[in-house]
Parts: C-alpha cells; structure tokens; sequence
C-alpha cells in the first residue's frame, strides 16, 4: 500500500479507492453504477495527473491504483506473475511522457516527480532539430545525451528512431534509466546507456564525482570512470545533437570533444548554462569559448519560462547573459548551430534584451 503516504495526492486516492469499491458493489444496480461512474469521473478530471488508459483500466478492472499518477512496476510485474524481477523495483514509478510525439514511458524514484521545466525547454529545441523525421529517414543518426539524468532526453531521442548514447555518472541513475530502456522496448544497440562521467581527463581515470549543491538529485560523492566523447567509435561519422546537462562541468564536456568539433562532425548542441554551479570562473569564458574555438554558426538563449529564443548571440551579449544568469540562478539552455555552412537559421527569434527584462 505504498500509495497511501504519498501525503499530496492521499485525499484523492482514498476517494478513488472508495469509489471503485461502490462500482464494485453495485453490480447489481445499474442506476447506482451510473452514477458511481459518473461521479468517479468528475473526481478523477481533478486528478489531473490521471491518464484516460489508467483510469478505464482501473473501471475496467475495478483495480486499486498503486499510485495516483504513475505505474507501479512491482504491481505490474506482479499481476503478470513475474514477482520480484529487480531489487529495487518497488521504488520505481512509471510516468507515460505523451505531452509530445512519439510517446515514451520514463521510470522515475517513486515520490520523484518527473523534471517537466527542462523537458519543456528540450521539447521547444527538439521542435526545431526536426527529430523524428530526421531519424526516420535514417536511423543511424546519433544523438548524444551528456548528464543524462533520468534519460528524459535520450529516451524520446530514441523514440524517435534515433542512434542514442546516454551518459550519467550516477549510479542509481543510470539504473532508471535502464528500467525506462527495458519499459519502453529499447534494444541496445541502438540505445546505449554508459555510467561514465564525461570529463577531459585521459579515459578510464576514476574521479570522485559529487553533483555540485544545487544542482539537484543525489549529492553524494560517487567514484567512477571517466570518458573522453573523442575516444568513443562512433558509428557515424556525423553526430546530429550533442546535449548537455552536466552542472557545471560543460566546459570539460566539450573539451572532451575537442576533435570532433575540429572535424566539424557535430551539427547541432545544446546544454544548460548554469555558471553559478561548478567552477565559476572558467565558466565566464563559457560561451566565448562555444563561439570562437568551436565555431558556432549561430547560438540562441532559450527563456524557458516564455518560451522565447533570444538572439542570434553575439560576444556583446556574454557578459550581460552571464551575470543576468548567475544572479537569477534561472537555468538558461543555449542552443547553438554549428553547421559552418549554414547561411541562416530558421530558427523563430527576438533580438536579445540587454536591458533588464
Ligand atoms: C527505496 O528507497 C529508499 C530511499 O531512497 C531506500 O532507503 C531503500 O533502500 C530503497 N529500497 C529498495 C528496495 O531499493
Ligand atoms: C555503449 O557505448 C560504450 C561507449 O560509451 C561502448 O563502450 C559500449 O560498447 C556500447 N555498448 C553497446 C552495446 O553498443
């Protein structure tokens, strides 16, 4: 009954709980069992969270919800008479990502809500990049997901038919993710998950890895190996979208990648700038760096809030998006173009405000 200390939704389940039970009872009564449904429904439009699949199964089925907004993995596995498949599988929770196509299913902490804000702001990106055609017409498009976290990403990536390799240093992680890969039917290849922490370092060496305060998740210190992304075969010579999202190490992400950069195999990269996390000061240079040493052809402020593209950015803009940044600690997403042979971008911007907004 792990659903009944999940305090912000406890009202409802218990609510629900009763409601299936009048259904139940009134098998006899057609009248009752109309208005037992009718009201059942009404309670769970408030639930918000609720998906139409679950909540026919559950009238269907006169089922008990193991949890309000997601699914149950042990529940699951143990009505298909699999029992305890994973040690850690009743902490697991299944949410259907459907906000947008193709659909995945992501694997969470149960308790743990699913991080909606940045997957907002990869979906404005992602809008952009043409995904899904671009993988359909060739799956061997690769996608790389640095600081994959609970994969969000990398998952819908390949959903969308893509080449995907996920990094995330942290075990417990790494672990969810493997669930999603296992939930959604993924085959390895072509979705390929490493517990790595992706650093400039010489590959293979073992570093204590602690998220940075603030960053989010886990802070503990982990030790783990470490992976250059120049180091890596990849199975293609070009690599479609390099994402990061890794607190405030971006700048040793992307030197990690100094060669692929050079060879210009890399067309479109996005990260999360938080220069308030990490080494702040060489993050100052963060952005200088993306423009003159890796040759961006155009970069952009995603505001996430507003949805807004800001620019195309030029080096005037640094140090007002830096400071206006480290001093709102709002998470700023740059993307960045480095097609060097792209004369403009078809990307919906407004010019960026230098005054405060
Ligand atoms: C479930 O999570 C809690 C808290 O994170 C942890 O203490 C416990 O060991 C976990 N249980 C399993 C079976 O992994
Ligand atoms: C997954 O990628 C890593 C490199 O990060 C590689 O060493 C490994 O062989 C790949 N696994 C599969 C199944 O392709």
């Amino acid at each position: 009954m792990s659903y009944i200390n999940k305090t912000n939704s406890g009202y409802g389940t218990l609510c629900l709980h009763y409601m299936v039970s009048m259904v139940r009872a009134a098998k006899q009564n057609w009248f009752i069992l109309v208005l037992a449904c009718v009201t059942s429904v009404l309670v769970l439009r408030h639930l918000a969270a609720i998906s139409d699949l679950q909540l026919s199964r559950m009238l269907l089925n006169g089922d008990e919800p193991e949890t309000v907004v997601g699914t149950d993995i042990d529940g699951e596995k143990t009505q298909e008479g699999g029992g305890m498949v994973e040690d850690n599988k009743p902490n697991e929770t299944v949410f259907d990502m459907d906000n947008r196509e193709p659909a995945f299913k992501l694997v969470t902490r149960t308790g743990d809500k699913p991080p909606i804000d940045s997957d907002r702001a990869y979906g404005k990106i992602l809008d952009e990049l043409h995904l899904q055609e671009t993988c359909q017409q060739d799956p061997s498009t690769v996608v790389i997901d640095v600081g994959a976290g609970l994969g969000t990403f990398g998952l819908y990536a390949a959903a969308c038919g893509c080449t995907v390799y996920m990094f995330e240093a942290q075990p417990d992680l790494v672990k969810l993710i493997r669930s999603s890969i296992r939930q959604n039917s993924f085959t390895s290849p072509p979705v390929n998950v490493t517990q790595r922490a992706v650093m400039d370092l010489a590959s293979d060496t073992t570093i204590d890895f602690a998220p940075p305060e603030g960053a989010g998740g886990d802070t503990e210190s982990v030790s783990v190996e470490t992976i250059r992304l120049d180091d890596i075969s990849w199975p293609s010579q070009s690599i479609y979208v390099l994402k990061i999202d890794a607190a405030g190490t971006e700048l040793n992400v992307l030197r990690s990648a100094k060669n692929l950069f050079a060879q210009r195999r890399i067309r479109h990269l996005f990260f999360e700038y938080t220069p308030w996390l990490g080494n702040q000061e060489s993050q100052k240079n963060l952005l200088s760096y993306v423009r003159r040493d890796l040759k961006a052809r155009f970069m952009y402020n995603l505001y996430r809030t507003e949805e807004i593209f800001y620019g195309p950015l030029v080096p005037m803009h640094f140090p007002t998006l830096h400071d206006r940044v480290s001093q709102s600690r709002t998470e700023a997403d740059i993307y960045v173009l480095l097609d060097g042979r792209a004369t403009k971008s078809s990307i919906n911007s407004q010019p960026f405000p230098m005054n405060n907004r």
